[in-house]
């Protein structure tokens, strides 16, 4: 079996951007953020490059419109500050006036990396501090303790064989059924919100390791649809993809003027978004789902301080929220940066910012005024500053920040009871 080009639960690799966008339909961030009222850091900076369909999340925010949030952690390890980024996504997406979601997927944690349940509980608590110390509001679940998840996992099962699983994820006759069955609980996490409230659009801000999911998800959306709304030349055909006849009738009673035919209904002279919600609020009337496809948006990884990525699997590489001060300045200070091997080249030539873990730190999380950060780049492109003071002064502020972060954590965690 070949390797999946993409696989989420790989620890070690390294994605092109450019790839993804030319091979898997990724589309880039910019052209589809020119609707938002204000544009938040994590965009303008570049550290979320890519999107499916984020123009209806951009235009519910716009005009105040319904739409959801949602995204999911997997507790198999204690949280850290990789994991900031997408939890300051959906914060900043609820504050936006999203309704906001997240789950902790201990099934998959379970399933995929034998994490004991005990544990998963005991991380999943922490991810969920994290959250609500970065201004959370919204509803949070285990995947293993919602019934309703089960219940959605087990529909969107109906729609998924073995044979899309291999294409997609690599999968091989020996890949245990658990494995499987955690795919489709994320497949359920993503179309929950709508089911637990309304149809709505709904953004699932990941890292591009998670593609994959969102592709089936999208995928299976798509298939638990009673209907399909075509926009056609000059007017609408609503066709049944598998609606009982009585819910086609209902359509056609909905539009005065419509003409039915053979599995679908032509509408005139009626705006596509209106009969789109109609016949929504029919299929649910019906028994269906009425999904929208989910968006989804793509950042990119922040640097592990030792290179590749942040992973709890190598212990130098992170900086998670408990760690002891002396350890913090320490991992900073041998981060590995894009300085010059010795002082007098660094003077003259300067440093490389964008391949300098520190520098990435900073842009990710440590400054969040633009001007600073611009000068922190100023400085080292044109040696100004060297790597000995600059990573001295990033230590300084990891160290604040965690201090700040760590009280905020501990009063959430009075909130958390599971
Ligand atoms: N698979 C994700 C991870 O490894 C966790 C996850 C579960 C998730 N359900 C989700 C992410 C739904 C986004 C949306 O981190
Ligand atoms: Fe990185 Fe700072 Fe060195 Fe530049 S001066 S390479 S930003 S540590």
């Amino acid at each position: 079996m070949p390797e999946p080009q993409i696989n989420p639960w790989s620890s070690n690799q390294s994605v092109d951007v450019e790839k993804l966008f030319s091979e898997f339909g990724i589309e880039p961030i910019a052209p589809a953020i020119s609707e938002l009222p204000c544009i938040p850091y994590f965009m303008s900076r570049g550290i979320v490059v890519g999107q499916r369909d984020y123009r209806q999340i951009a235009s519910a925010i716009r005009n105040h419109t319904p739409f959801h949030v949602l995204t999911g952690f997997m507790p198999s390890g204690h949280p850290h500050l990789g994991h900031l980024m997408v939890m300051k996504e959906v914060v900043w997406h609820v504050q936006q006036g999203g309704t906001g979601y997240v789950t902790i997927a201990d099934r998959e944690a379970h399933a995929v990396r034998g994490i004991s349940w005990e544990k998963c509980r005991e991380y999943g608590k922490e991810y969920l501090a994290c959250l609500y110390a970065l201004g959370f509001e919204g509803q949070t679940y285990f995947q293993s303790k919602n019934e309703r998840l089960k219940d959605l996992a087990f529909e969107a099962a109906t729609k998924v064989n073995f044979s899309e699983l291999t294409a997609i994820y690599g999968f091989s006759p020996e890949t245990d059924l658990a494995h499987a069955f955690s795919v489709i609980t994320q497949v359920a996490d993503i179309l929950y919100p709508q089911v637990d409230r309304e149809p709505a659009p709904t953004i699932v801000p990941v890292g591009i390791d998670q593609d994959p999911h969102i592709r089936l998800t999208r995928g299976v959306a798509h298939k638990l649809r009673m209907f399909t709304v075509e926009d056609r030349d000059g007017y609408i055909s609503v066709r049944s993809k598998n609606a009982p006849e009585e819910a086609l009738d209902a359509v056609k009673a909905a539009f005065p003027g419509a003409k039915m035919y053979e599995g679908h209904v032509d509408i005139r002279d009626v705006p596509c978004s209106d009969i789109s919600v109609k016949v929504r609020r029919i299929e649910r009337k019906y028994g269906g789902f009425g999904f929208y496809t989910p968006s989804s948006t793509y950042h990119i990884f922040m640097p592990g301080l030792t290179g590749g990525k942040m992973s709890s699997s190598i212990p130098e590489s992170i900086i998670s929220f408990y760690e002891p001060e002396a350890a913090v300045r320490k991992k900073v200070m041998s981060g590995i940066t894009g300085g010059k091997m010795t002082r007098d080249e660094q003077k003259r030539c300067g440093g490389e910012p964008d391949r300098c873990s520190l520098f990435l730190l900073n842009l990710f999380h440590m400054v969040t005024d633009d001007a600073e950060l611009a000068e922190i780049r100023r400085k080292c492109v044109s040696g100004e500053i060297m790597c000995g003071q600059c990573k001295k002064e990033t230590a300084e502020r990891v160290v604040i920040f965690l201090k700040d972060f760590r009280e905020k954590m501990d009063a959430a965690a009075e909130k958390i009871e599971v």
